[in-house]
């Protein structure tokens, strides 16, 4: 994709990722593909603000030529050290001379144990100021959002900021607007990044978002590294992060489960006929089908979650054990779950799924249910009153 002009002498310079289908080491799915972006100030002095991942190296380098050679490039902003955003900075340290580095004291090392070269660069803090020339640079240290060196770069004679992977999308597109895309697409993206990177991370997210505030800048358009720019009412996914920040829910039940040989999962039918008896708006998942990516992003606005699992060797079958063990990672707040589960020879899974909903600091909220092979009708009722008990906690 070529250089898009955003601002008079500011210009996205990234590239769009079409075909990557998965992320972070297989953490996330990415059906939409995504993009790394970078933007290009021209001024007195030249700046490029974060790079691409390194196998778009070239991309990035013939959408900075077509506007300037990179040699005149005078520093360039690693707002993150992760490789996405960093991966072009050995071929473009190559091959601009006199070009700077600047980042957080974190990124600085983090860059050095990434690719082990003393670049020229200058560590800069919350408050440091880079002069371009008409315009400035103002640094924000945005440590944990989501990663340690993490790092805002705010334009304030264009009100622009360039928050790196916050308030991002992994969504390749040939527009460049948040407003020129489907909406739905746009805020499910948006949504699905920040349930699946930054969920963990609530409470520092919703700190440095009133921190900023209360430093009263303009914000007229915000830039991420992943996907489109905000630029019509930018405080939309500001304010978005809010709520996502505050643990606010819908009343809305993700049920998910493993089944060993459908006996769990006729439970979990009983179970949602009497959650969606009582109005609650419910998601479905078999574990062993759905994308995980996608199930997180369902349990972002849920206030509850119902596990089911078949036992297995006195436990839960595996791929609930992978599910739940990312799960505990979210540190979900101001939710509850129970969980259900058959077995054959003896019970051993609504125990152990239990213990884990424990740790992850979710209340139990009515005790598990596990019968012996399929459930009976008898059995089949019970499964229809723990939905209707569990809709009773939600709706209440
Ligand atoms: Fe998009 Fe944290 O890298």
């Amino acid at each position: 994709m070529p250089a898009t002009k955003l601002l008079p002498g500011i210009y996205s310079v990234g590239v769009v990722d079409w075909n990557v289908r998965s992320f972070h080491g297989h953490t996330y799915t990415t059906k939409r593909g995504t993009t790394y972006n970078a933007y290009l100030i021209i001024d007195e002095k030249i700046v490029l603000v974060d790079t691409v991942l390194g196998s778009f190296s070239d991309e990035l380098i013939e959408n900075i030529k077509a506007i300037t050679p990179l040699e005149k490039i005078d520093y360039i902003i690693a707002n993150h050290v992760e490789t996405d955003h960093s991966g072009a900075l050995p071929e473009l340290m190559r091959l601009c001379p006199k070009a700077k580095i600047l980042g957080t004291a974190k990124c600085k090392d983090g860059l050095y144990k990434n690719y082990y070269v003393n670049w020229d660069s200058q560590v800069v803090k919350t408050g440091d100021i880079l002069k371009l020339g008409k315009r400035s640079l103002t640094f924000i240290e945005a440590p944990m959002i989501h990663w340690p060196d993490s790092m805002f770069t705010y334009c304030p004679e264009e009100s622009l900021l360039m928050p790196n992977d916050a308030f991002g999308q992994h969504l390749a597109s040939s527009e460049r607007f948040a407003d020129e895309v489907d909406q739905c697409a746009l805020w499910d993206e948006a949504a699905k990044y920040y349930a699946n990177i930054l969920w963990p991370l609530g409470s520092l997210i919703e700190k440095k978002i009133a921190d900023v505030l209360k430093m009263n800048i303009e914000i007229k358009i915000i830039a991420p590294s992943h996907g489109l720019i905000w630029r019509k009412d930018p405080l939309q996914i500001v304010n978005k992060y809010l709520s996502w920040a505050k643990n606010e829910t819908k009343p809305k039940v993700v049920v998910v489960y493993e089944t060993m040989w459908g006996a769990t999962e006729k439970m979990a039918r009983q179970i949602i006929s009497g959650l969606s008896e009582s109005g609650v708006s419910v998601k479905f998942f078999d574990v062993n089908q759905a994308d995980r990516t996608d199930v997180i992003k369902e349990m972002l606005d849920a206030k509850g979650f119902i596990f089911g699992s078949s036992t297995h060797d006195n436990g839960m079958l595996p791929t609930m054990a992978g599910f739940l063990e990312f799960v505990k990672g979210l540190a979900a707040k101001n939710r509850v779950a129970s969980c259900f589960g058959s077995f054959g020879w003896a019970g051993g899974s609504v125990k152990e799924m239990e213990e884990v909903v424990i740790k992850a600091g979710i209340e139990v909220a009515q005790p598990g249910i596990a019968f012996k092979y399929l459930p009976d009708k008898d059995e089949m009722q019970r499964c229809f009153e723990f939905g209707k008990d569990f809709a009773r906690r939600i709706n209440g």
